[in-house]
């Protein structure tokens, strides 16, 4: 007999679009809406978003699916996935944004972090959080916040603070106020190896225990979405950060296994099984799952700057009209012809973490076309790994192999380029969408569908794969130009 609620609704918020996806419990996809999200860019280093608009995109792109499905009584659960660190303010009467949200990418707390950097405070808040002091985290955000807009103040009470996932279970359920672990593990304010919120975090960046919400688990009975939006209430039983719902869905649940995403940014995680990793060469340590109160954990290189580089590419130099047209103009040319892009667009992320870098295109002549410009551009994204990979090796997680996934990986020439450059094996799934399949399989746990991720992985469908094959002298000849390039912006900053 068909089980009534066997469909899975994904809400994938993630930093340039909103989507919702349906799956079928065998992975099966059955149908996706998606809304390109507002950016606003106030001032040199400031990112921020509209907190009522993403919950108004959300809201539509969920109620397609719904629809969809035949009804909200056929969805057995919904999954939610999120760009990381941003932080939103609402108020707990209404659910109004209060403030704008103040995104990952934002580094108007360079100087606060560079501040308490100089104290000393590094060390002690990398034991606790596994981060580093840099302003992509919410902790310094939060607390530029509640100094600088003084309505947060005036809110009293009711203000609440978030990030993303917890805005929309807020908005979704009518109240409850809860973050999964691994978006509470992105916040600095947070002790992963043992506890919760931590008070001398929490005094570090004047932020008030009250105002956060309480810390639950990735899957399990989250919330019930409120009747009215969808027709009935429907269970929101899984919950993410989405570069660890990729994680996820790329089936990295052994530990060493790794996956990198090309969206907005890079971002690559290597699992560590529930031995907390302690890096000593700048990448983070980050709370990868946790079911059932038990912590499962990542290392991990964040990279800002991959598919928005391609977006400003198009959009601010016109260099190609759509992104999908990067491919054939950079195989358009044999070679970068000299040129390297370090794209440190909104500063640089691990392993250097340098806030006050700017970004630089090097080795231009009259001879540099438009094609040599996107080709580095698109090189960019091999160097940037290959940085993560010598850093990874150096804490002892060298990678065996590589998933990738991302809007960006459609582009079989950057695939190639990964491979030859990392000189490893790299693998793609054919279905790529591995962050919202992650969280369709926390929700699909949570949900009663599978009784464990690794039973949910068969949701998981075929992979491609791509081999190393570039000669060393090219190969090397690459890299020391990157690191030429590299060195100069460093310099510079
Ligand atoms: O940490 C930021 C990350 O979660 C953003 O992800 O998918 O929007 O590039 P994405």
């Amino acid at each position: 007999m068909e089980r009534l609620a066997d469909k899975i609704l994904v809400i994938d918020e993630g930093t340039t679009s909103t989507r919702a996806m349906l799956f079928a419990a065998d992975g099966t996809v059955l149908g996706s809406a998606q809304r390109p999200l507002t950016q606003h860019y106030p001032a040199p280093g400031l990112v921020e978003h509209d907190a009522a608009e993403i919950w108004t995109l959300t809201l539509e792109c969920a109620r397609a699916m719904v629809e969809k499905a035949g009804g909200a009584d056929k969805v057995a659960g919904i999954g939610i996935t999120n760009q990381r660190e941003t932080i939103v303010f609402w108020d707990r009467r209404t659910g109004e944004p209060l403030a704008p949200a103040i995104v990952w990418q934002d580094r108007r707390t360079a100087d606060r972090c560079a501040t308490l950097k100089a104290e000393g405070q590094e060390p002690g808040l990398q034991a606790k959080t596994g981060l580093l002091l840099d302003p992509y985290f919410s902790g310094s955000k939060i607390g530029w916040a509640l100094e600088h807009w003084s309505q947060l103040k005036e809110a009293g009470a009711h203000l609440a603070v978030g990030t993303v996932e917890s805005y929309l279970v807020f908005r979704l359920t009518g109240g409850a106020h809860v973050s999964d672990a691994t978006n509470a593990s992105r916040t600095a304010l947070m002790a992963i190896g043992s506890s919760g919120w931590d008070d001398g975090l929490l005094d570090l960046f004047g932020v008030p225990r009250a105002i956060l919400p309480e810390i639950v688990d990735c899957a399990g009975a989250i919330g019930t979405t409120d009747p009215a939006l969808f027709g009935a209430a429907i269970p929101i039983t899984g919950m993410a950060g989405d570069q660890q719902a990729a994680t996820i869905g790329q089936a990295c649940l052994s530990p060493g296994q790794t996956k990198a995403t090309f969206g907005t940014g890079a971002f690559v995680l290597t699992t560590t099984g529930r031995k907390l990793p302690q890096s000593r060469h700048r990448l983070l340590s980050t709370i990868c799952w946790q079911l059932n109160g038990e912590r499962h954990y990542a290392l991990e290189g964040s990279v800002f700057v991959a598919g928005s580089l391609i977006q400003w590419l198009r959009d601010e130099l016109k260099l190609v009209a759509h992104a999908a047209d990067s491919e054939a103009l950079a195989r358009s040319v044999p070679d970068n012809g000299g040129v390297y892009l370090v794209p440190a667009l909104s500063g640089l992320g691990a392993p250097h973490w340098e806030p006050r870098a700017r970004a630089a295109i090097s080795g231009l002549s009259f001879s540099t076309g438009r094609a040599h410009i996107m080709r580095a551009a698109l090189e960019a994204m091999a160097h940037q790994t290959h940085d993560l990979k010598a850093a990874f090796a150096a804490d002892g997680a060298d990678w065996q192999a590589l998933r990738i996934d991302g809007g960006m990986v459609a582009n079989d020439w950057m695939a190639q380029d990964l491979a030859d450059m990392l000189d490893l094996t790299v693998e793609r799934p054919a279905m790529a969408e591995t962050t919202a399949m992650g969280a369709a399989m926390l929700a699909g746990v949570g949900a009663g569908l599978f009784a464990s991720l690794e039973d949910a992985a068969a949701m998981r469908g075929a992979v491609d794969r791509f081999a190393p094959q570039m000669a060393t002298d090219a190969r090397g000849a690459r890299l020391a130009g990157w690191d030429v390039a590299m060195k100069s912006v460093l310099g510079s900053a």
